[in-house]
């Protein structure tokens, strides 16, 4: 099978910050609280009228020009997120028109709630690898500050927008993706959930009065599923490459929160220092937050070539996957 590797990172994330202090001035919380609970200082959030869009098209840019890819080369453009710029068409044609990529590549959007951008690296590696494909770019993208109750104080504090891409193409040497396990637990579809706005209960004056357009969890059981999701895909991916996780030089999961982060790193045997965490300044950005996390760390020029990285995520639906590479 031909191998696919990463050849350019990018992110964005917006100007505007919400600190813990500040969120509990309107919100029954402290920063203590949040801090405690979940590792988490700050987000950044999207200006109202501004498109969730623009946000990929800057990341999925600096991931092309790092990569040294010309625009017409691009012939796959994946938008992982959980809630598109429009119910018709979703997030990727506006990515694709606001980059302005010719030559009218392929493109759809990706829903597998935060494990969306691994699922999407996933796919679109394989298609490369399969020849349907030469250049891909993933986008994770994610404003779910629109869809929280800023009144319901068990979710606001978690969630940050923010967008990051990555450029896949073909590999000829060592780097590249060397394991892949995707998953899903349906049983789980109803811990995390945006009740109205789809097919199943369309958004009416009711819907809205009764606050069903906002993001609903239950903490707990998220919190409960996400270690052994995590471990067991990281786990498997690892052992389609040939590795155990005594090889990770990166450990990438999932921001969702800092006590899921913590003993994930403990059950796979993975040292703090090779723990990419940046929770505390972004919180939980959802299918953005792997390709963020990534993005700081190339560009901290902490990567080093044949570093061996893990990426992992858990979301709705649930669904779960890690991507094992070579850099
Ligand atoms: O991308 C995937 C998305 N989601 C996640 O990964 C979330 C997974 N779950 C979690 O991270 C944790 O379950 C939470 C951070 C959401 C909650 O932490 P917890 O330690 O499980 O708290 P809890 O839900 O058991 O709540 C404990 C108390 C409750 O008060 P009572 O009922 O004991 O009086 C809550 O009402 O903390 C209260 N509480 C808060 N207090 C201050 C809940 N949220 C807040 C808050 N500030 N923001």
């Amino acid at each position: 099978m031909l191998k696919v590797r990463v050849t350019g990172t990018g992110a964005f994330l917006p100007e505007r910050c919400l600190t813990n202090d500040d969120l509990a001035r309107f919100v029954d919380t402290s920063d203590e609280w949040i801090r405690s609970r979940t590792g988490i200082r700050k987000r950044h959030l999207l200006p109202e009228g501004e498109p969730p869009a623009g946000m990929g098209v800057v990341a999925a840019r600096a991931a092309l020009a790092e990569a040294g890819v010309d625009h017409q080369q691009v012939d796959l453009l994946i938008a992982a997120t959980n809630v598109p710029e429009q119910p018709i068409p979703g997030t990727a044609p506006h990515i694709v028109a606001g980059l302005g990529l010719p030559g009218e590549p392929a493109f759809m959007d990706l829903k597998a709630g935060c494990a969306g951008f691994v699922y999407g690296m996933a796919l679109a590696a394989g298609a490369i690898s399969a020849g349907l494909f030469r250049r891909a770019v993933v986008v994770g993208i994610e404003a779910l500050s629109r869809f929280v109750d800023w009144k319901d104080r068990r979710t606001c504090v978690l969630f940050g927008d923010g967008a990051g891409a990555v450029v896949l193409e073909p590999s000829c040497g060592e780097a590249g993706i060397l394991g892949v396990s995707l998953h899903g637990d349906a049983d789980k579809l109803a811990l995390l959930r945006i009740e109205a706005g789809g097919v199943r209960l369309p958004a009416s004056e009711e819907t809205v009065k009764k606050g069903l357009h906002f993001l609903k969890m239950e903490g707990e059981g998220v919190f409960r599923a996400a270690v052994p999701m995590m471990e067991r895909a990281t786990r498997e991916a690892l052992a389609q490459a040939g590795l155990s996780p005594k090889d990770i030089d990166w450990l990438i999961p999932h921001q969702a929160n800092l006590r899921i982060i913590r003993p994930l790193a403990a059950k796979l045997g993975v040292p703090k220092e090779r723990v990419v965490v940046n929770i505390d300044r972004v919180a939980n950005t959802s299918t953005a937050s792997i390709p963020i996390a990534l993005d700081e760390l190339v560009r901290a020029g902490k990567l080093k070539e044949g570093e061996i990285v893990a990426l992992t995520a858990f979301g709705a639906g649930a669904a779960y996957g890690t991507v094992v590479l070579r850099w």
